[in-house]
């Protein structure tokens, strides 16, 4: 399994069903079109494994930027301009990959993402915008904060660039002094093969700092 970018003649957009009718929608009719118009980008979970014709969507994220107002974050010295942050403005599961552990996986690859990102621009903050109470309490579950303001009727919540920072900086640590490998890291982290071969020791390290 790994991340790639959405392709409309690799990916099977049709299939993907998250439960939740915009969100499939969003990849099935503007993923592609985003990414054409410079808007957003969309990453794909794919499994190689599957051998069919167009590969099934098992997850995806899109991400891009956007600036909002500095009145939003409270005792912070920034400058009387709109202020730059990330906004994770998709992110969603198949239904039959749910509860495994596939959303937080896609959630640590965008944060990853981003945070690659900013080596060459600035944000102060990842954004999200919730679809529902359950997506914010799956995102207040990694730490994201309320903004108290809603975008589009969804509540807004944040989470500050720096968090990000130092929760990869100090996985390296973390992972050193974990004890809590007893989860269903194996399940999932064994078959993924992202990137980076530091994968497996990030999301421990995500363990370790928001439970
Ligand atoms: C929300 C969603 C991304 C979660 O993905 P998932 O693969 O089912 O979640 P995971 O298995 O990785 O769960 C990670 C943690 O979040 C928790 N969680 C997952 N879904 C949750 C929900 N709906 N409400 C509260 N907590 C939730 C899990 O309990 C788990 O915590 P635990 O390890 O302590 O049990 C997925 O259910 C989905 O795509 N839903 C429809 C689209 C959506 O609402 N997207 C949110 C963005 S607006």
């Amino acid at each position: 399994m790994y991340f790639v970018e959405l392709n409309k003649t690799i990916h099977d957009r049709k299939s993907f069903d998250c439960g939740k009718k915009e969100l499939n929608d969003f990849i099935k009719t503007k993923g592609v079109r985003h990414m054409e118009q410079g808007i957003s980008k969309t990453f794909v979970l794919i499994d190689d494994e599957i051998s069919k014709a167009k590969k099934p969507i098992l997850a995806f994220y899109t991400i891009t930027s956007q600036t909002i107002s500095r009145e939003l974050f409270k005792k912070q010295n920034y400058p009387h301009y709109p202020i730059p942050v990330f906004l994770i403005a998709q992110l969603a599961v198949d239904k039959t990959q749910q509860g495994n552990g596939i959303g937080e996986v896609t959630l640590i690859k965008a944060l990853e993402h981003l945070l690659q990102t900013r080596k060459y621009m600035e944000a102060v903050a990842v954004t999200v915008d919730c679809l529902n109470n359950n997506a914010e309490k799956f995102y207040k579950k990694y730490g994201f904060q309320d903004l108290n303001t809603l975008q589009s009727g969804r509540k807004r919540l944040h989470l500050p660039m720096k968090s990000v920072e130092n929760l990869f900086k100090n996985f390296d640590k973390d992972y050193r002094s974990n004890k809590n490998k007893n989860r269903n890291d194996k399940k999932i982290s064994e078959k993924l093969t992202i990137t980076e071969s530091t994968w497996k020791r990030i999301r421990f390290s995500f363990f370790m700092f928001w439970q």
